[in-house]
């Protein structure tokens, strides 16, 4: 789905945008990908592994998150480019349509700008907004402090852990815990 644009003020004073993406956005998000890749283990993906996000998906992916019902995706602009993105995915089947899942990241170089709370502050609005959504949940990947403690402040709570959900490079395996947060909501 589209939202409307949310403007905001970063920790240091700079004015930021999180909004539906538009195809202007395409290159912008395909550097964000590639780059925050490397700059974290904490995220799915390798650098080299990004280069299948070519102009093409990267369009049908705003264009099927924008005419969805049951998503959606944000980019966040700062000074003309694109910081990072959250996305908000509903389950599709009846049995499970009550599940939405989140997912957001930044560039590094915004960390710590209080983007992330934006994020989590609209995709809980989203989530509440949702029709049958009553519990959102996530994952994060064991040693990601500042992504728990940005879950935590937002009422999550860990449920369950997938051991060796990461195998790095170098061999090293990563625990993932599964977080979630229950809505409250009438008429369920
Ligand atoms: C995790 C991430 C999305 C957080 O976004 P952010 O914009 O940096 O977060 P915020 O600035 O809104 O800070 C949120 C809270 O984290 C906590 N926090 C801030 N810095 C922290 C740090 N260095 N260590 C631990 N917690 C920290 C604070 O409680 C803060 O809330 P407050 O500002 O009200 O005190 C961002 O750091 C990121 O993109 N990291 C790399 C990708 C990633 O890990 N994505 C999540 C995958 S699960």
């Amino acid at each position: 789905m589209v939202v409307d644009d949310i403007n905001f003020t970063l920790k240091d004073g700079r004015a930021a945008t999180l909004r539906s993406p538009r195809e202007e956005d395409i290159e912008g998000t395909r550097a964000y990908l590639i780059k925050s890749s490397g700059e974290t283990h904490f995220l799915l993906r390798y650098p080299e592994e990004c280069k299948n996000f070519t102009y093409e998906l990267e369009k049908t992916i705003f264009n099927d998150m924008n005419s969805s019902a049951n998503g959606a995706m944000l980019v966040c602009e700062v000074e003309g480019k694109i910081a990072g993105t959250c996305t908000i995915t509903r389950d599709r089947w009846i049995k499970t349509r009550h599940r939405a899942n989140i997912a957001v990241a930044l560039l590094s170089e915004y960390w710590g700008q209080g983007i992330g709370s934006k994020m989590l502050e609209a995709l809980i609005d989203i989530a509440d907004k949702m029709q049958y959504v009553e519990q959102i949940e996530l994952e994060y990947i064991e040693g990601n402090s500042r992504a728990r403690a940005l879950y935590e402040k937002f009422g999550f709570r860990i449920v369950g852990v997938r051991p060796k959900a990461y195998r790095l490079k170098e061999g090293t395996y990563l625990n993932e815990y599964i977080m979630i947060k229950e809505l409250q909501r009438e008429g369920k």
